[in-house]
C-alpha cells in the first residue's frame, strides 16, 4: 500500500478543499466528521473568517456543526494557497459559470489548478468537482498539472469526480447518494476511490476522468430536457383546457416507464440551466448541434414570459391591466426551502412585470433582497413581511416558488386572485376560480 492509501485508509492524511460554497462546505464538513483534517482554501475572506470562527453561511450545514468541527481541530479555512502542500487530497468545487456569450467560463477552474500546480509536491490527490465539458479534467487541468514536472499517475494522483449534492433534499444527503469517480489512471482510481469511501456508501468507478464529466452532464442535461418536455405539456394542457398536475399525477401511477417532471416558472439554480451549455459547446467544437438541449432551451427560457401572460391574463379576468397594478410573489429562491435565488426565474419574471408598469413586491424569508429595485443599478428589493391579510391590499398575487412555510388556505382566503406556477395550492386551487394555474 502505497504511503498516501495508508493515509487515507487510516484517516491520518489531511484533506484540502478548494472553493467553500453551496459544494464545497458540504463537502469540508463531511471529511471533517469522518475523521480527517480539512484545511479548507477560499478566495473569500469573509467565508474563512465564519468558518474559523465557528459559523455556516450554507443554509444545509448548522452552525452548531461547523462550531464543533472547529472545536475539534478537524476544520479550518485560510486565503493562504502555499498552504495547498501540507494537504495529502486536495478537492477542487469552485464555480463553473457561462461568460454572457453562454461558453464556459473556466477561470475558476484554471486559476485554482495554477494555485495547486505551484504547490503540488509527490503523493497528492487532485479531484476535479466542479461540473465542466468532458475533456477538461484532461486537456487542461493535467496538462497544468504536469507543468510541476511530477508524473500524473505514479508521482501526483489526478480523478474527476462530480458533485451531485442537491441542496435542500433532506432524503439523499453526501453520504447516501453514490458518487462516481474517473481516474487518470486505474491507481489514481483507488486513491480517489479510498477517500470518497470515507464519507459515501457507494462509490462507483468509470474508466476515465471524460466519462465521469459526461456522467454528470447527462444527468443535468436528462433534467433539463425533461424540464423542457412537462413544460411545453403544461401549455399544450392549458390549450386543451385541461389541468397539467392533474395528469401528471395520474401519469404517474404507472410504476414502470414513466417518471414524473413537473412544469414551473423556469429552470433555476447554479446547475441545471448552465450545464448543458458546456455539452452543447463541447460539441461545437467537434461540430455537432445538441438540438434536444437546444430546444428544451427554449422552451424553459420562455417560461417567465409564460408566466407573465398567465398574470396578464388573471388581472384582465378583473378588468386591470398589468400597468399600475399592485402584485406580491410568493418566494423567489430557484426552489423549496432554499436561499439560493441564482438563475431564479423569479428575476426575469419580476423584471418583465416591472418593465410593464407593475407595482412588484415579494416575500422569502430565505432571500432578504434582490438587485431589482426601480430606482436603477443597486438598488435593491426586499422581501416584505409574511401578511395573509395584507394580500388582499395585493390586485394580485404570484406564486413563483413554493416554499413549505406558505399557507395556502390564508393565502386563498385573503388574495383577490393567484397565479400558481409550482401547483402549491393544488386540490384547493383547482376548485378555486380566482387561481390561474401553469
Ligand atoms: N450548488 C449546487 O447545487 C451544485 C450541485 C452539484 C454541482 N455543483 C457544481 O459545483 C461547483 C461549485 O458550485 P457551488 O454551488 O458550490 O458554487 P459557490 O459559488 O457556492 O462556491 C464556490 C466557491 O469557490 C470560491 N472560489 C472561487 N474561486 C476560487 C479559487 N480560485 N480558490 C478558492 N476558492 C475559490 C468562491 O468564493 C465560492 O465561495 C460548480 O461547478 C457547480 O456547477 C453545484
Amino acid at each position: 500500500m502505497s504511503p498516501l492509501a495508508k493515509a487515507l485508509s487510516d484517516r491520518s492524511a489531511r484533506v484540502g478543499v478548494v472553493g467553500l460554497g453551496y459544494v464545497g462546505l458540504p463537502l469540508a464538513t463531511a471529511f471533517a466528521d469522518s475523521g480527517f483534517d480539512v484545511l479548507g482554501f477560499e478566495v473569500d475572506a469573509t467565508k474563512v473568517e465564519a468558518i474559523n470562527s465557528g459559523t455556516s453561511y450554507i443554509p444545509d450545514i448548522p452552525t452548531e456543526e461547523v462550531a464543533r468541527l472547529v472545536g475539534l481541530e478537524r476544520l479550518s479555512a485560510t486565503t493562504n494557497f502555499s498552504r495547498l502542500a501540507e494537504c495529502d487530497a486536495i478537492s477542487v468545487c469552485v464555480p463553473t459559470p457561462l461568460r454572457k456569450t453562454r461558453d464556459p467560463d473556466l477561470t475558476y477552474i484554471v486559476k485554482a489548478t495554477e494555485e495547486i500546480a505551484r504547490h503540488l509536491r509527490p503523493g497528492q490527490l487532485i479531484v476535479l468537482e466542479s461540473t465542466t465539458y468532458p475533456g477538461t479534467t484532461v486537456e487542461i487541468v493535467a496538462p497544468t498539472l504536469s507543468s510541476a514536472g511530477l508524473e500524473i499517475g505514479r508521482e501526483v494522483h489526478l480523478a474527476f469526480s462530480p458533485e451531485r449534492i442537491d441542496p435542500g433534499n433532506e432524503q439523499f444527503t453526501v453520504t447516501n447518494t453514490p458518487k462516481i469517480i474517473g481516474g487518470m489512471t486505474s491507481e489514481c482510481n483507488v486513491v480517489a476511490q479510498l477517500l470518497y469511501e470515507s464519507i459515501v456508501n457507494t462509490v462507483i468507478t468509470v474508466s476515465s476522468p471524460t466519462a465521469a464529466e459526461m456522467v454528470k452532464l447527462l444527468e443535468n442535461t436528462f433534467r433539463a430536457v425533461n424540464i423542457g418536455l412537462v413544460n411545453e405539456v403544461a401549455i399544450i394542457a392549458d390549450k386543451l383546457g385541461l389541468d397539467v398536475w392533474e395528469i401528471i399525477e395520474a401519469a404517474a401511477s404507472k410504476p414502470f416507464g414513466f417518471m414524473p417532471f413537473y412544469p414551473g416558472p423556469g429552470l433555476g439554480g447554479h446547475c441545471i440551466p448552465i450545464d448543458p451549455h458546456y455539452l452543447s459547446w463541447k460539441l461545437r467544437t467537434l461540430n455537432y448541434r445538441t438540438r434536444f438541449i437546444e430546444l428544451a432551451d427554449d422552451i424553459n427560457n420562455s417560461m417567465p414570459d409564460y408566466v407573465v401572460s398567465k398574470v396578464s391574463a388573471a388581472l384582465n379576468d378583473s378588468a386591470k391591466p398589468i400597468r399600475g397594478s399592485k402584485l406580491l410573489i410568493l418566494g423567489v429562491a430557484y426552489k423549496r426551502d432554499i436561499t439560493d435565488w441564482r438563475e431564479s426565474p423569479a428575476v426575469p419574471i419580476i423584471r418583465a412585470l416591472q418593465e410593464r408598469g407593475a407595482l412588484v413586491s415579494y416575500q422569502d424569508d430565505y432571500v432578504e433582497g434582490l438587485p431589482l429595485g426601480s430606482h436603477g443599478a443597486g438598488d435593491r428589493l426586499c422581501s416584505v413581511e409574511l401578511d395573509y391579510e395584507a394580500m388582499g391590499e395585493y390586485d394580485g398575487v404570484v406564486i413563483v416558488t413554493d416554499h413549505r412555510y406558505f399557507d395556502v388556505t390564508a393565502i386563498l382566503a385573503n388574495a383577490q386572485c393567484v397565479v400558481d406556477t409550482r401547483n402549491l395550492t393544488g386540490q384547493q386551487g383547482r376548485e378555486d376560480p380566482k387561481v390561474v394555474k401553469l
